[in-house]
C-alpha cells in the first residue's frame, strides 16, 4: 500500500452527518475530500435544466458542482432518480476512483464508496441517525439557506430518497462489511468526528 495514496471511504443515509465528519476528517488527515452527491445533484440539475442525463453524465465539470442550487430540496429527489439509473453511475465511476487514488489522500463520502467506488479503502465508515434527527437537521440546514419547507415534508421527501437509494438494483445504500458505524443520532459533531478520527486512525 503506498502511504501517499489512503483512501477513506464514508456512506450513509441523507442527512445522516457524513458530509460533515467527511470533511473534518479531511482537514483533520490533511487529505483531500469529494462530497459525491454532488455529482448525481450536478447532473440531476442539469436534467432539470432540459438535458438529457446521461449525456450530463458523461460532460460534466468541476464547475457543476460549484452550481448554485444543487441543494434545493427538488434537486435532491431528482438526484435519487438519476442515480438508479446505470449508465449515469457507470459514467462517474471513474472520475471518483481517480480522485479516490491521488496522492496526499482522499476522503469521500455518498452511497456505494465502500461498497462500488472503492471496496478496498483504507477506512469505512457508516454513518446513520434516526430519521427523525435527520429530517430535523436537513430542515434547519434549509430554513437556514432561505428555504421556506415544512418539516413534515423534509420527513417525507427524505423517507422517499432513502427507500429509492436503498432498493434500487445497481449501487444499492448499504454498510459494507468492513465499515465501522457510527450513529450519529445522540452525539454532537465534535463527539461524531471524534468517534470517526478514533475509527480512521486505527486504519490510516
Ligand atoms: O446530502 P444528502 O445526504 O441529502 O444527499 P447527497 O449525498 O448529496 O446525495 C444526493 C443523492 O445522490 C442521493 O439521494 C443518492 O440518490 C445519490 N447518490 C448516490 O446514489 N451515490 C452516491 N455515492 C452519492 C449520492
Amino acid at each position: 500500500m503506498n502511504a501517499l495514496k489512503r483512501t477513506v471511504a464514508i456512506d450513509g443515509p441523507a442527512a445522516s452527518g457524513k458530509g460533515t465528519i467527511a470533511r473534518s476528517l479531511a482537514t483533520h488527515f490533511g487529505f483531500a475530500h469529494l462530497d459525491t452527491g454532488l455529482l448525481y445533484r450536478a447532473v440531476a440539475l442539469r436534467a432539470l435544466q432540459g438535458e438529457e442525463p446521461a449525456q450530463a453524465a458523461r460532460a460534466l465539470r468541476m464547475e457543476d458542482v460549484e452550481r448554485d442550487g444543487l441543494r434545493d430540496p427538488g434537486v435532491s429527489l431528482k438526484a435519487s432518480e438519476v442515480a438508479a439509473d446505470p449508465e449515469i453511475r457507470e459514467a462517474l465511476i471513474e472520475f471518483q476512483r481517480d480522485f479516490a487514488r491521488r496522492d496526499g489522500g482522499a476522503v469521500l463520502d455518498g452511497r456505494d464508496i465502500g461498497t462500488v467506488i472503492c471496496p478496498d479503502a483504507d477506512a469505512k465508515l457508516f454513518v446513520t441517525a434516526r430519521p427523525a434527527v435527520r429530517a430535523a437537521r436537513r430542515h434547519s440546514e434549509l430554513e437556514r439557506s432561505g428555504h421556506d419547507i415544512d418539516y413534515a415534508d423534509v420527513l417525507r421527501e427524505m423517507a422517499e430518497r432513502d427507500a429509492r437509494d436503498s432498493e434500487r438494483d445497481d449501487a444499492p445504500l448499504r454498510q459494507a462489511e468492513d465499515a465501522v458505524a457510527i450513529d450519529t443520532s445522540d452525539m454532537t459533531p465534535h463527539e461524531a468526528l471524534e468517534a470517526a478520527i478514533i475509527a480512521v486512525g486505527e486504519r490510516v
